[in-house]
């Protein structure tokens, strides 16, 4: 076993468009020896399904809370094991419940549980990433340590243009390949 194998990425994917994103991502982290946990949120599950993370991965994909294949909660056990917790996208949504510590579903749970590194890819429209809200959750992210990868400028999917981009896969995949080797 490589030693590239032993190191466990969760990648959590919420509910962005860019989610589709979020399999290439998982494509090339696996092949590039890392294991991949993939936890979806509901959302998410509506724009990809299940199955090609399942696929891409070769793991099981945490799509519910409630699904325990164990004596411990999932989330514990999984928390144990894992030095990073990737969420790409993040969606508006994940970042504000991370920020305040709402645990109402299993990557938010999820979060709570993680002592290791966390690193956000956020994706959204780009008023959505400069309404106040959003900018204060992601104060309160970076004092607690959060890594942030992007967003970038450009065009997003509802046509508008502006920050709010998911940086670019090979990006993301660099954030964590740089961050494990430092482990
Ligand atoms: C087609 C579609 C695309 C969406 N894209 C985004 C997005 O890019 N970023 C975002 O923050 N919310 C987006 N949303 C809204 C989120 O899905 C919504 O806020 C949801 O509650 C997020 O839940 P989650 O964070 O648990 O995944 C989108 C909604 C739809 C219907």
């Amino acid at each position: 076993m490589s030693k590239k194998t032993e190191k466990l990425v969760v990648l959590g994917v919420s509910g962005s468009i860019a989610a589709y994103k979020a399999a290439d991502l998982t494509s090339k982290l696996s092949q590039a020896g890392y294991t991949v946990q993939v936890i979806m949120t509901a959302s998410a599950q509506k724009l990809v399904c299940a199955q090609t993370f399942l696929t891409l991965s070769r793991q099981p994909v945490v799509c519910n809370l409630w699904e325990i294949p164990d004596w411990r909660p999932g989330h514990i056990a999984l928390a144990e094991r894992c030095q990073l917790l990737l969420v790409a996208p993040a969606t508006a949504n994940i970042l504000a419940k991370m920020a305040h510590g709402i645990a109402d579903d299993a990557l938010s749970t999820y979060y709570l549980s993680h002592t290791g590194t966390v690193m956000v890819a956020p994706a959204m429209n780009p008023r959505m990433w400069q309404h106040p809200a959003t900018q204060e959750n992601c104060r309160i992210l970076r004092e607690r340590g959060v890594r942030f990868i992007g967003p970038d400028s450009g065009n997003v999917a509802c046509g508008t243009g502006g920050t709010g981009r998911m940086s670019a896969v090979t990006e993301i995949f660099q954030a964590v390949a740089d961050c494990l080797a430092t482990k």
